[in-house]
């Protein structure tokens, strides 16, 4: 055969496979279109499209520019859904929820730093439900009593920092959402051991969020990159990965082993650990396997709880100083139901439907999770004449949902009365943000139930006692930490007490 035939053979027969692939594409797709992507670069697609700073605004962008609630990008090979609207997300995420909830796998955060043993990262499968029916069986909403007494301990040290120590109230806010969730999964209360666990969770989940940044790693694009020793030139993320990976171990192991010691010593008390290992050795015995599933869902607790939660209080504090008059107009509430006698308690909320409607303010206002966890399809899916191939990483872009217009009006404006009726009660038909920021279908945040308690009885207290002024320039939207929660950097705000007796009204409620 000559030279010119081998061409052509081989031309024929790269032509069949791209005939082959574009027809088993058709078959799969039914000639539907992909959704609207901005153009990309041939093999590459849109890989130097996709943003890694404020990426929620750059896809609501996108999808205003596309026309389209929809957006896609491909990039080296990845398939990438954007969610820009809540009516999307629900028929996406909730109705098709058997296919659209898994998670992508990552080899840099769930292989080589070993993060996929969570729950908000684990793909589905066996381990993930049996994880996730572990932590419903005691974080349940019919166990809230439990978890509320926990969250009223905690309070009075929270609110005693901030009397006496206005200017550090962040440290105040990281301490008792910090102690709070290690109370209630791990037993532990004593302040310097919540201090070690503080600095130890920090320095833990740092090399995962620093992975969660799209195209940190070239080992996510290049899997076969992982099998590079470590002592290859450029092969620097070995490293960075074994050293992150003993403090992830160390993050899940150290609470553990603290809590089972609290619990041999006979503490009694019922926390997490505690009962989880109570209820196997019931039906059973415990084993090392239940010993691992009770050790990743502690470690899913925090890594999931704490900082969601502190970022939304944190913007508390900022909302309450550049709108006194939702601050005035809250504390009116709480001294007409309260009369100066105590601080409000859980069983007050239905009195207190301004409160409420401030927690709902701020969980949509600044969105702590503004891109949500992305979530895997498993199967090919249709959604409004759009095709959506398997194995795309779908987000829900929580950020534009939250300041859609046409669900909150004048969205940029902090205004707890959208969910009041004329008469100042909840109104039962208004848009609640709830449903955008705890996420969508089987994923649906199963701490949502704790976050909102926590928020309600920490924002009631902290407007009965103090003032919030504001005493500097902040601009919410561009001053965030970035990572794979969003929530405010330092900044500053005036903290005056309100009352006379509020180191009284602080002791009552312990
Ligand atoms: C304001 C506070 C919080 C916000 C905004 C929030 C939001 C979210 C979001 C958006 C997800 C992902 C849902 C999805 O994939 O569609 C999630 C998952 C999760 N959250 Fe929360 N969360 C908060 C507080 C908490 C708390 C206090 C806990 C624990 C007590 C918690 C435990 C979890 C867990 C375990 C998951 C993983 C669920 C799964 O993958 O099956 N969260 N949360």
């Amino acid at each position: 055969m000559g030279y010119e035939a081998a061409i052509a053979i081989a031309i024929a027969g790269a032509s069949a496979f791209v005939v082959i692939r574009k027809l088993q594409w058709n078959a799969r797709s039914k000639g539907l279109p992909l959704p609207p992507s901005p153009k990309g670069l041939p093999i590459i697609g849109n890989a130097f499209d996709i943003p890694t700073k404020f990426e929620w605004e750059v896809y609501e962008k996108w999808g205003q520019e596309l026309g389209s609630d929809v957006i896609y990008a491909n990039a080296l090979g990845f398939s990438l859904v954007v969610l820009n609207r809540r009516k999307a997300a629900v028929h996406i995420l909730e109705t098709k929820s058997a296919a659209t909830s898994s998670r992508p796998f990552s080899p840099m955060v769930c292989e080589l730093l070993g993060w996929d043993n969570i729950i908000p990262l684990a793909p589905n499968g066996d381990e993930y439900k049996n994880k996730r029916k572990l932590f419903q069986q005691h974080f349940h909403p019919n166990n809230m009593s439990l978890h509320r007494a926990g969250l009223r301990q905690s309070l009075p040290q929270l609110l005693t920092s901030v009397l006496d120590n206005p200017g550090d109230f962040r440290h105040a806010n990281k301490m008792f959402m910090v102690g709070t969730i290690v109370k209630l999964t791990y037993g532990v209360h004593k302040k310097d051991r919540v201090e070690y666990y503080a600095k130890l969770f920090d320095d833990a989940l740092e090399p995962p969020m620093r992975a969660a940044i799209p195209g940190s790693y070239l080992v996510d694009i290049f899997p076969w990159l992982k099998y590079v020793p470590e002592w290859f030139p450029g092969a620097g993320f070995k490293k960075e990965a074994r050293k992150g990976k003993e403090l992830g171990r160390r993050f899940a192991d150290e609470p553990l082993e603290e809590a089972l010691k609290l619990m041999h010593s006979g503490s009694g008390e019922p926390y997490f650990v505690a009962t989880a290992h109570a209820d196997a050795d019931s039906a059973g015995g415990i084993d090392p396997n239940r010993l691992r599933f009770i050790r990743d869902v502690g470690a899913s607790v925090y890594s999931a709880g704490v900082e969601t939660t502190l970022g939304t209080l944190d913007y508390f504090y900022y909302a309450m100083s550049v709108y006194p008059e939702v601050q005035q107009r809250a504390q009116k509430e709480l001294d007409e139901y309260l009369k100066g006698e105590g601080l409000a308690d859980f069983h007050d909320e239905p009195h207190l439907p301004y409160i409420t409607a401030i927690v709902r303010e701020l969980i949509r206002w600044q969105p702590v999770v503004p891109l949500g966890v992305a979530h895997q399809s498993t199967e090919d899916l249709v959604y409004d004449g759009l095709f959506i191939p398997k194995d795309s990483i779908i987000m829900a872009n929580q950020w534009a949902m939250s300041l859609d217009e046409e669900e909150y009006p004048e969205p940029h404006v902090f205004k707890p009365e959208r969910y009041l009726t004329p008469e100042g009660q909840l109104d039962p038909s208004a848009p609640n943000p709830e449903s955008i920021a705890f996420g969508f279908g089987r994923r649906f945040c199963p701490g949502s139930h704790i976050a909102l308690s926590t928020m309600f009885i920490t924002v009631s207290a902290l407007l009965e006692l103090f003032t919030f002024t504001k005493v500097e320039e902040f601009d919410p939207e561009r001053q965030v930490k970035i990572g794979n929660t969003r929530g405010p950097t330092d900044f500053r705000c005036g903290i005056t007490p309100r009352v006379r007796n509020a180191r009284d009204l602080i002791q009552s409620m312990s």
